[in-house]
């Protein structure tokens, strides 16, 4: 008799999974911190100039929208690339764009908070969130290892002195972009402040 009720209640529970409309399964655990805005691919390659990727290197993309930067940094630099995002729609696009590409091998897509990740393993950090989010990234960076690099599309890091700051148009006579360059350990513009 207990058993008849298990399966019962198992069926059941497979039964709402199975009804529960695909668009549902795309609602991100929370809100994202800033919606998507793609980074035009010539600016990716002015941030992978700055960047400096070198062979064996590990790339984060923190927020990777439809994963341009980690498929572009496999394919151009041969290099593991991770990207994570926490909207499970972006994270499918991504998955799609890595396999259409055919950089399984080099690629991890994560459906992640960026706040909650450990950057332990990066040595270039790939930007283009908000500057109050790349403020909030602080605690994490001032973990990374020394000699990383992080780049950001168009967003400084307030309180933080940047390597380098370019401004760039790209061919197609669109916006000018910026992209910031820091190298760990921060320098931080007020020592001690976090
Ligand atoms: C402006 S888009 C940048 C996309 C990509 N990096 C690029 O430059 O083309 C920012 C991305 O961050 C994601 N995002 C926002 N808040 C996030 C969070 N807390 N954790 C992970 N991803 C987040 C958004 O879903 C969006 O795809």
């Amino acid at each position: 008799m207990k058993s008849i009720v298990t399966l019962r209640l198992l069926l059941l529970g497979a039964l709402a999974i199975a009804l529960v409309p695909a668009h549902s399964q795309d609602k991100p655990t929370r809100e994202p911190d800033v919606i998507y805005v793609p980074t035009p691919n010539e600016v990716v390659d002015k941030m992978f100039e700055l960047a400096d990727i070198r062979p064996g290197e590990i790339v984060y993309d923190l927020g990777c929208g439809d994963g341009r930067i980690p498929v572009m940094a496999a394919k151009k630099f041969g290099v593991r690339t991770w990207g994570f995002d926490i909207n499970p729609v972006r994270v499918r696009e991504s998955l799609e764009n890595v396999k259409k590409n055919r950089v399984e091998n080099l690629v991890t897509i994560k459906q992640q908070d960026i706040f909650e990740l450990d950057l332990a393993k990066a040595d270039v950090i790939t930007l283009y969130l908000l500057p109050r989010l790349n403020v909030k990234l602080i605690p994490q960076l001032d973990k990374l290892k020394p000699g990383c690099r992080i780049v950001s599309h168009d967003f400084n890091m307030e309180g933080v002195r940047p390597k380098r700051e370019i401004s760039f148009r790209p061919s197609d006579g669109s916006r000018e972009h910026r992209v910031y360059l820091w190298v760990t350990p921060l320098e931080k513009e007020r020592p001690g402040t976090p």
